[in-house]
C-alpha cells in the first residue's frame, strides 16, 4: 500500500499508508491526521481538504483534475498556491508511492 507523509503547518509529519485508488483526503481521515477536514466527503463542495503538494510531486500528482476542484479551491481559507489541490481528488496510485503533501495553516475562516 502506498504511503504518503502529511505535513502538518507546524512542521509535523505524519507518515501513513493510503489504499489505491483511495483519494488522499480519506487517507487523512482514516488516520486522524489534524490539518484536513473533509467535510463534504470528497463531493467538491467545501474545500475544507486543501493541501499544497510538495514541489518534488506536482508532475506527478498535476494541476487540479476539473474546473470544478479549480472553482472550489477559490473558497480554501488559507492562501491558494500554485501547488494547491483538493486531496480529495487526488487518488492514490502505485505511482504515488512516497507522496508529501502539505497541510495549510487554516481549513476555515
Ligand atoms: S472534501 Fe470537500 S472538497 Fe474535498
Amino acid at each position: 500500500m502506498p504511503s504518503v507523509t502529511f505535513v502538518e503547518f507546524s512542521g509535523a509529519k505524519h507518515v501513513v499508508d493510503v489504499p489505491v485508488a483511495e483519494n488522499v483526503m480519506r487517507g487523512a481521515l482514516y488516520n486522524d491526521i489534524p490539518g484536513i477536514v473533509g467535510e463534504c466527503g470528497g463531493g467538491l463542495a467545501c474545500a475544507t481538504c486543501h493541501c499544497y503538494v510538495d514541489e518534488a510531486w506536482t508532475d506527478r500528482v498535476g494541476p487540479p483534475s476539473s474546473p470544478e476542484e479549480r472553482d472550489m479551491l477559490e473558497s480554501a481559507a488559507a492562501e491558494v498556491k500554485p501547488t494547491s489541490r483538493l486531496s480529495c481528488q487526488i487518488e492514490m496510485s502505485g505511482g504515488l508511492e512516497g507522496l508529501i503533501v502539505h497541510l495549510p495553516e487554516k481549513q476555515y475562516d
